[in-house]
């Protein structure tokens, strides 16, 4: 169990957050499939670059240089309801790992971009 959130327990969670999303059979799985691949060397490249994500929202550090709005952006429509699995599987995954009061920042976190990406989704998209 991780009292505090660090480099390690981030790279930690990385690896059971996306091995439950890679199998999850209500469609975010299949999302991401297409979209990262199906090797395993594609998804180690995908959490590493997460991971580099999360340690600059949590701990300040540099290393994330991409443009997470504009990958979701491009990805083909999904459904909004998608959001809800992705917290619930995000909040299981911090729960196998971290403390109540470390997880609670985190996931915190998690639901702050979700909101915002959610809006940009689905309440300022228009098709043209
Ligand atoms: C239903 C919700 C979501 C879906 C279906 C989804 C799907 C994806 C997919 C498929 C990619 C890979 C794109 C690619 O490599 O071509 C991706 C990248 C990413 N996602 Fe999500 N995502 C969701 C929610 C979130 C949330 C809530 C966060 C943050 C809290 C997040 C953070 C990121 C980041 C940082 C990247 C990397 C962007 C980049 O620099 O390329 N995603 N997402």
């Amino acid at each position: 169990m991780y009292h505090e959130i660090n480099e390690e327990s981030i790279e930690k969670l990385m690896d059971i957050f996306y091995a439950k999303v890679r199998t999850d059979k209500s469609g975010l799985g299949e999302i991401f499939n297409k979209a990262v691949g199906r090797k395993d060397e594609a998804w180690e490249k995908h959490k590493a670059k997460i991971a580099l994500f999360w340690k600059g929202v949590l701990l300040n550090l540099p290393g994330y240089n991409g443009q997470p709005l504009k990958a979701h952006l491009d990805l083909p429509p999904f459904p909004r309801e998608l959001f809800d699995v992705w917290l619930t599987l995000f909040a299981q995954s911090l729960e196998q790992i971290y403390t109540k009061e470390a997880a609670e920042p985190y996931f915190r976190q998690a639901q702050m971009i979700a909101q915002r990406f959610q809006i940009m989704l689905y309440e300022y998209k228009h098709s043209s």
